[in-house]
Order: C-alpha cells, then structure tokens, then sequence
C-alpha cells in the first residue's frame, strides 16, 4: 500500500514536470513578454484574428505578430519594452484609416498597440479644454464635446482615429475658421523608444511638440493620449448643399480660385467632381441668413446650381449631414472596409483651365469608379506656427483624387497604375510641388519634400534625438540621421 501510495507521488511529480514542460514549450518568448499586459492580446492562431486585421483600405494587406490591446500607459510600456528586448517591429494603430495601413506597420511580422480602449475622453469647460485617449474616433469625439457645447476642428469621416488624424494635420469643419486639428494640440503624452512616458507640451520637449503636430503619425514613439483646445459650438450652423452642371466646371473653378480666399472663415467648402457630376457641401457655422449672406460673393460668380440646399441644423447634426454614413453611426463609428487609391495635391493658385480639362477628361477615361475632391483652405489653416511642422500654409485648395471599388484584381492594378501615372504627370505641370501626408500614398516619389518641405531636417534631428534605433518604422517614416 505504502510502496503504491509513494509511486502514485512520484507519478504525479513525474506529470507536473511534464505538464509545465508542456506550458514552457508553448510559451514563446513574445507570450511570455506580453504576459503582464492587462488588455487583451490577439495571436494569430486566434480565429477573431483575421477580422481584427481588415482596417478601412482592403487594397493594402499585412498580418501583424499579435495585437495589443493596451488598456493604460502601462500596456504601452511593456509593449514597446518587449519589442526592443524581442527586436520586433512595433506600431500603433488608432482608428486604422492609413490609407496604406500603416497602421499595420506597413510590413508583416510587427506588434501593433491598437489604442481603441484607451478611449477616455474628459472636458474641462471651464478651461476649455479636453483629454482625449488616443483610441477615440472622430464621431465619438465630435458626439461627446458637442454635448457639452464644444467642437474642435477635424476631419469629416466619423470612423477616423484621432491618433492618427491629428499627428499628421487632419482638416475638415470649421478648418478655415480654427485650423487643423493638430493646430488645436496643446500637450501630448507619449511613451518613446525606451519605454518612458514624456510630457509633452510648447515648453517642455518642445521640439517634439512641434514634430508631432504634422509629422506625428508612426514615427516618434506612440502617443498615447491628448489634449485638445476646445471651441463653442455656436448655436446653430448652416449645412449647404449646392448641385450644378458638370458642363459647367470651368466657370464653377473660375468663381472658386477667384472667391475661395476671400470667403468669411465660417465658411468650409469641398467641391466634388467625378465623371457625371459637380457638387458642393459646405457648412457655415452660424444660422440661416448669415449663411446666406455669406456665401453670396461666391454664389453669384459661380454659375447658377441645378439644386440648392440650406440646412439650419447643430453642429452634430451637421457632422451627421456629411459623414455619409447612417445618422446612428456617428457616435458609435464602424469601418466600411472597401478598396481604394488616392493622390494627394495640393495648390496655392487656383488650378487652370487646361488643367480642370486635364483632370475631367481623366475621370472621363479611367477604368474604376474615380473622384476629385476640393477642400478650400484660407484662414486659420494657413496661419504660419512654428511649434508645428504642418508646412502646408500657403494652400489655396487641397485636392484628393481617388478610385474605389474595383471589381477584380486586374481591374485594380490597372487603375492604380492609371492614378499614379496620371497623378505624376498633373502635379508636376499643374499643381504646387506638395501633398497631404494625411492622404499618406507609397507610390509618392519624393515624399520626404512633399510631405514636409524644409522641416524634413530637422524632423530628422528630432526622430535621431528621440528614436536612434529607429523602433518606430514604417515604409514613409521620418527616418534617423545616419
Ligand atoms: C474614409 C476616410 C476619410 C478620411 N477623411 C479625412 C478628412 O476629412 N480629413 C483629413 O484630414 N483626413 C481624412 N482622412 C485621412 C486620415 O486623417 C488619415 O488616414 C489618418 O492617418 C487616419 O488615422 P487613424 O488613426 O484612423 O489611422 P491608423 O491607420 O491607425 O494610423 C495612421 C498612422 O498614424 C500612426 N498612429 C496612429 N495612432 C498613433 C498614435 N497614437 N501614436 C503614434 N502614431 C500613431 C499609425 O502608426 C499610422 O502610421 C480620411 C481617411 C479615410 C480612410
Ligand atoms: C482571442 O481573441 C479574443 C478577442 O478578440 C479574446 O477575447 C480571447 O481571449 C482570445 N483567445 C485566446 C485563446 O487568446
Ligand atoms: C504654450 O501653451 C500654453 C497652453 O496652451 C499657452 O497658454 C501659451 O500661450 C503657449 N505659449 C507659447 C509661447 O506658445
Ligand atoms: C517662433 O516664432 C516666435 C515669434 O514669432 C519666435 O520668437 C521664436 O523664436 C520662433 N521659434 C523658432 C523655433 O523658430
């Protein structure tokens, strides 16, 4: 019985050996290094895996080495403190809109920080100002501060992610008025290359406040929350919806490159041009008959709309109005994932009347479903700041050319070939030399110039200051000085 009893112990401490043998074996060095992490990690023997990884662009494709969840500063710690010790490529991702998913690290094999519940979002009216998680979409953003009276100057697609929109601009309502997003930063938390949070602020790490103000997006270390000047929301705004003749884009342009600058900065405005149609949203931010009034300069150069629409409404109203997407998603934001390429220009004089023809006979011709799009800058946007390195401040317009959904494979590559030929040859004639690298585009030649002109220096000093390894890499990162 006794000899019995004593071979059961030994056989039980024989199986406990084995087992923990058993964990050890399937404990890689990256489980076991992520192990105290408190949000959740997703593998991709996970089968949730594959969903998690689909991002807004179904054109560009990578598959991380797991996900991180992070739930606090303390997540983002371990992460980054685990890449280095593993010599893994890391990457955060906030709402993973990058047009070239980036946001995936734009290679296989990284560890993505994916910032989605790092979501707090806390206002102080008084100071008129507002922390905001850098996991926030911008629908989310735009439903909370306008419950509380505020707004701040941002994009118009509510699934976009703060973190990356306002590290690399991010320009829509009241732009003209308020400026880029990133104009409206005021401090910073971010943890960098050695796992240390900084503060950052226009006094203290000061050169990083300016780099991450237009520069930000993958480059620097992450950020992991920010905080925002706030604005009243006035009372009422004005949404404004013209139609006119696609026969009649000349004399529209004529009025736009002509107005567009002069135009009061409650004024936004975004023409829409494809092979069928001319259209304009704009949104003013105030009631009905100051709206009136003050897109009349414009409204009579222009040529007379086929439909035109005023629409008093709040401003969240307004952000539902052009978000293009059902009322009840803006505040509870999703992705619609579809394929699609865009180039990015910009100009600083209206665009001629051959190259308005240039670009009509292209969408015209071009073998997938292709817009333009015309954002009038001016105003606040164009205010020159040196603790930014937005260097875009002398734009008349911005332009956004885009094909989307393709049916076959074939018919992609054809037409991305179509845009990136296309796209070369019009900005070197028609447009000034710069692109919007929010729009971020691989196939971009001389990015470095045309994202950040002369700032790309010095982003290169402070990328080497803070980041000599170069851990925060992507295919268009702010390289280190060799
Ligand atoms: C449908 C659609 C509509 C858009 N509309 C507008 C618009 O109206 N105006 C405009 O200006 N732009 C617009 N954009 C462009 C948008 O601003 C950029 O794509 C932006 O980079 C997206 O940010 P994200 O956080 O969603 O993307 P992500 O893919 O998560 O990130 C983009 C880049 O920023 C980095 N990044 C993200 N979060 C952090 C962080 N916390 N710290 C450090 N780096 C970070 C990522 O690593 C990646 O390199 C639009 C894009 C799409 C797809
Ligand atoms: C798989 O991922 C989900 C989140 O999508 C998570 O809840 C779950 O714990 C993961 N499963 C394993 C075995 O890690
Ligand atoms: C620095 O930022 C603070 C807070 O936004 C602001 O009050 C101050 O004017 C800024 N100082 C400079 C020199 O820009
Ligand atoms: C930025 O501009 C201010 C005043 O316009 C000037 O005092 C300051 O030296 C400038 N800073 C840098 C870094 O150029």
């Amino acid at each position: 019985m006794k000899l019995i009893k004593q071979l059961d112990i030994i056989l039980l401490l024989i199986w406990c050996i084995l087992l923990i043998n058993l964990v050890n074996v399937n404990a890689s060095p990256l489980t076991s290094c992520l192990a105290s992490i408190k949000g959740q990690t997703v593998y991709p023997n996970n089968k949730t895996f594959p969903s998690l990884i689909i991002d807004e662009n179904l054109y560009v494709n990578y598959t991380p080495s797991v996900l991180v969840y992070a739930v606090n500063n303390q997540d983002v710690q371990t992460s980054v403190n685990c890449a280095v010790k593993l010599k893994m490529g890391i990457t955060a991702r906030s709402g993973g809109h990058s047009y070239e998913k980036y946001g995936l690290g734009g290679r296989n094999n990284v560890m993505v920080v994916d910032l989605t519940n790092m979501n707090e979002i806390t206002i102080d009216s008084t100071a008129k100002t507002a922390k905001i998680g850098a996991g926030n979409r911008l629908g989310v953003i735009y439903d909370k501060l306008s419950q509380a009276g505020f707004l701040i100057p941002a994009g118009t697609c509510p699934s976009v992610g703060i973190g990356g929109h306002s590290l690399g601009g991010g320009y829509g309502f009241a732009g003209r008025k308020y400026g880029l997003a990133s104009d409206n930063v005021i401090s910073m938390e971010m943890v960098d290359a050695n796992g240390n949070i900084l503060q950052i602020n226009n006094q203290t790490n000061s050169d990083l406040f300016f780099a991450l103000r237009g520069a930000g997006g993958g480059s620097f270390g992450i950020v992991t929350s920010f905080v925002f000047r706030l604005h009243e929301t006035p009372p009422q705004v004005t949404a404004m919806q013209f139609q006119f003749k696609r026969s009649q884009v000349q004399q529209l342009f004529s009025a736009f490159n002509q107005v567009g600058p002069t135009l009061d900065n409650n004024i936004d405005l975004s023409i829409a041009l494809d092979k069928g149609s001319l259209s304009i949203d704009g949104l003013y931010l105030g009631p009905l008959n100051d709206a009136r009034n003050a897109v009349e300069p414009f409204l009579s150069k222009a040529p007379k709309p086929t439909s035109s629409k005023f629409t008093p409404e709040s401003f969240f109203d307004s952000v539902k109005t052009f978000s293009y997407v059902a009322p009840s998603e803006v505040a509870k934001p999703k992705h619609h994932p579809y394929f699609f390429k865009a180039k990015s220009f910009l100009v600083t004089k209206g665009l001629t009347s051959e190259a308005i023809n240039v670009l009509s006979d292209f969408l015209s011709t071009v073998s997938c479903d292709t817009y333009a799009l015309f954002d009038l800058f001016g105003g606040a946007a164009n205010i020159v700041d040196n603790t930014s390195s937005f260097v875009h401040r002398d734009t008349l317009y911005g332009i956004q050319l885009l094909g989307q959904d393709w049916k076959t494979k074939a018919q992609g590559d054809k037409c991305v070939k179509q845009l990136n030929d296309f796209g070369k040859e019009f900005q070197s004639k028609y447009t000034s030399y710069f692109s919007y690298q929010n729009y971020i585009d691989r196939d971009l030649d001389d990015w470095q110039t045309r994202y950040y002109g002369n700032n790309f220096n010095k982003l290169v000093d402070i990328k080497t200051k803070y980041d000599p390894n170069n851990l925060f890499n992507f295919p268009q990162s702010i390289p280190v000085k060799h």
